[in-house]
């Protein structure tokens, strides 16, 4: 399975994902292409030491859909099966996920639905929340909202700062990323409505 993976920074979540792919641990799977839609962003420099194809899509003042087609056309030349939005922050058009219906994922670093959008550590500080984490999930038109693959759950503690917190959800954000892909593709997952079950299971979700 051919895998696309956008970015706008740092990128850690894309060195998790291909280093998993180079080790085996994603079977049958391969990063055809990282884009960018920042050509400043961190994270290219890191794809090309690893040896991936790097292409940088900035928006030049073009309307969404119109930034989205070429992005689209960069994926669908090279044959990718699988987006894996990494930091990529910008909201998809609706035309981008027609093209891949339940093809493209995301990591967010909270529990969905709680704390959606930017700045989700801070929002998370700022409720009080004593149990936050990250959600890999598919994407759908609407922000931080798609049929959940998969969570891990991080204990805030009385001394954490965004940062802090921050810094031990990224460890299972990586974790978790590599194992939402491997089930994809690998697979080993159907959507049943907004619930995302293991093949051949989940009968009872639907009654
Ligand atoms: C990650 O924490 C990711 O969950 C978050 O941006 C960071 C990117 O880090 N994404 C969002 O907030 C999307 N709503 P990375 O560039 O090192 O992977």
């Amino acid at each position: 399975m051919k895998i696309g993976i956008l970015i706008s920074g740092r990128g850690s979540n894309m060195v998790a994902i291909a280093e998993a792919v180079s080790d085996g641990v994603i079977p049958g799977a391969e990063v055809a292409v990282v884009i960018s839609d920042k050509s400043k962003a961190p994270g290219l420099e890191k794809a090309r030491d690893l040896g991936l194809e790097t292409v940088i899509v900035t928006r030049k003042k073009r309307s969404r859909e119109e930034h989205d087609a070429e992005i689209i056309s960069v994926l669908k030349n090279r044959g990718v099966e699988l987006v894996c939005l990494a930091g990529y922050m910008r909201l998809l058009s609706s035309d981008f996920v027609r093209v891949f219906p339940n093809r493209i994922i995301n990591i967010h670093p909270s529990l969905l639905p709680s704390f959606k959008g930017l700045h989700a550590h801070d929002q998370a500080i700022e409720y009080g929340v004593k149990i936050s984490g990250c959600t890999v999930h598919f994407v759908d038109e609407h922000l931080d909202h798609g049929a959940i693959i998969l969570q891990k759950a991080v204990e805030v503690l009385d001394e954490d700062d965004a940062d802090s917190l921050s810094k031990r959800i990224i460890v299972q954000e990586h974790a978790a990323y590599i194992e939402a892909v491997r089930r994809v593709a690998a697979g080993e997952i159907e959507i049943k409505g907004r619930r995302v079950v293991s093949r051949g299971r989940g009968d009872a979700v639907n009654g």
